[in-house]
C-alpha cells in the first residue's frame, strides 16, 4: 500500500522543509526532493515511495513556459494553439532531466521499499497545454480534438515522447515502477478516449514495458474507460466511484488493481474510516494483485494520524480478508 500525494501538503514536516520555495524550484533540488519523498515513508511505513515532482516538470524542463501558481495549479504562458507550436514540444534530454535523475539516485540509495516514478499521460498534459491551465469542461481541448484531429494526434504523440523520455530517465536512475497519470481522461466518452487518447498512452505503456518495470495506469472518474486503460498496463488505478469487486470482475485476473478508498472518507472519525477501508479489502476478497491506495490524492486537510492508523489496519488485515 501507498497513497497518492502521500508526500506533501498534509504533512507538517513537508511545510517545514519546503517553506516558501516555489514548487518548480523545489523539484530542481535533489536534496529537498529526497527529503520530501522520504518523509511519508519514514512516518507511515508505507510499502512504496512516490517521487515528489509534478506532471508538468518535463514541460518545464524543455522551456515550454510552465509555472505552478499556488492555489491554481499549472499555468502555461503561451498555450498550444496550432501546428507552429509543435516545434516547442520535444522530449527533454538527459541534461534537462539531470535534477530528476539525481533525486531518483539519491532516493534508491536510501530506500528499502520501491520508488514509484510517474508521468502525465498525453491527454492530461495536452489539456494543460491547450487550455493554458486547469479547466472544468476541457472545452478548447475537445474543440481541437474534434476540429483538428490530425493536429491533435500529432500533439499527443509529441507528449507521449515527452512522457517516455521522463519515465526512461526515472527508471534508468532506479525507479522500480511507474504510474501514468491520466487524471482528466474521465471527461472523455469511451469512443473519444479510444480515438483521441488511447493511441499515445499505449505507446507510453509499451515503452515502459520494454524497460521491464510494472506500469500503473490511473484516471479519475474513468469508470467507463477501465477496460481500455488496462490495455498495456500491469495495474489499473481505480477511483472510489467504481466498486473494487466490479472493477476486478471487469478486468479479470491478469490485471492488478490499485485503490480505492475515497480520500474524503479519511476526514471522517477513525471508526468510519476503518469501516470504509475494510469494505475496500472485502471487495477485493483476498484476490492477489491489489495495491491498497486512495481513489485519488490525499487531501491537504487530512490528519496524518488517520493515515497512520489506515496503514496499520491494512498491514494487519489486508491479507486476512476472506471472500
Ligand atoms: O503536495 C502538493 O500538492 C504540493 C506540491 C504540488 C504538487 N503539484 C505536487 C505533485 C503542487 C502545488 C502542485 C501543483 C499542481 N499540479 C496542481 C494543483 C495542486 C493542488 O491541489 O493545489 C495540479 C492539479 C497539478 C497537475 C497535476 N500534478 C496532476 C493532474 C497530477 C496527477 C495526480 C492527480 O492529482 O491527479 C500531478 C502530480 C503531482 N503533483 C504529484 C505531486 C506530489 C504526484 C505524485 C503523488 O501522487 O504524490
Amino acid at each position: 500500500m501507498w497513497f497518492m500525494r502521500q508526500a506533501g501538503r498534509s504533512l507538517p514536516e513537508y511545510h517545514r522543509a519546503r517553506g516558501d520555495t516555489a514548487l518548480l524550484e523545489a523539484v530542481a533540488r535533489p536534496d529537498l526532493v529526497t527529503e520530501l519523498t522520504l518523509q511519508p515513508v519514514r512516518r507511515y511505513g508505507v510499502d512504496a515511495a512516490v517521487l515528489f515532482s509534478d506532471i508538468v516538470v518535463p514541460l518545464a524542463a524543455i522551456d515550454f513556459g510552465v509555472d505552478i501558481v499556488a492555489g491554481t495549479g499549472p499555468v502555461i504562458e503561451r498555450p498550444f494553439a496550432g501546428r507552429a507550436d509543435l516545434d516547442r514540444l520535444r522530449p527533454p534530454d538527459a541534461e534537462e532531466l539531470a535534477h530528476v535523475s539525481a533525486a531518483v539516485r539519491l532516493l534508491v540509495a536510501e530506500l528499502d521499499v520501491p520508488l514509484i516514478g510517474f508521468a502525465g499521460a498525453p491527454f492530461t498534459l495536452a489539456s494543460y497545454a491547450v487550455e493554458g491551465g486547469p479547466s472544468r469542461h476541457h472545452s478548447r481541448t475537445k474543440a481541437m480534438m474534434l476540429g483538428e484531429p490530425g493536429l491533435w494526434l500529432d500533439l499527443t504523440e509529441r507528449l507521449a515522447d515527452v512522457a517516455i523520455a521522463s519515465l526512461r530517465a526515472q527508471v534508468a536512475a532506479g525507479a522500480g515502477a511507474v504510474q501514468l497519470f491520466d487524471s482528466w481522461a474521465g471527461c472523455l466518452s469511451p469512443d473519444h478516449y479510444r480515438r483521441f487518447a488511447a493511441p499515445a498512452s499505449r505507446r507510453v505503456l509499451a515503452a515502459v514495458a520494454e524497460l521491464g518495470v510494472p506500469a500503473i495506469h490511473f484516471g479519475v472518474g474513468a469508470g467507463e474507460l477501465l477496460e481500455d486503460m488496462a490495455v498495456g498496463a500491469d495495474v489499473v488505478g481505480i477511483d472510489w466511484r467504481v466498486p473494487l469487486d466490479a472493477a476486478r470482475s471487469r478486468l479479470g485476473p491478469d490485471v492488478a488493481v490499485q485503490g480505492n478508498l475515497d480520500p474524503a472518507a479519511c476526514l471522517a472519525p477513525w471508526e468510519k474510516v476503518a469501516a470504509e477501508a475494510r469494505s475496500v479489502l472485502a471487495a477485493n476478497a483476498g484476490r492477489p494483485g491489489h495495491i491498497f491506495n486512495l481513489g485519488h490524492g490525499v487531501l491537504p486537510e487530512t490528519d496524518p494520524a488517520i493515515l497512520q492508523r489506515l496503514v496499520d489496519l491494512v498491514h494487519r488485515d489486508g491479507h486476512a480478508v476472506e471472500p
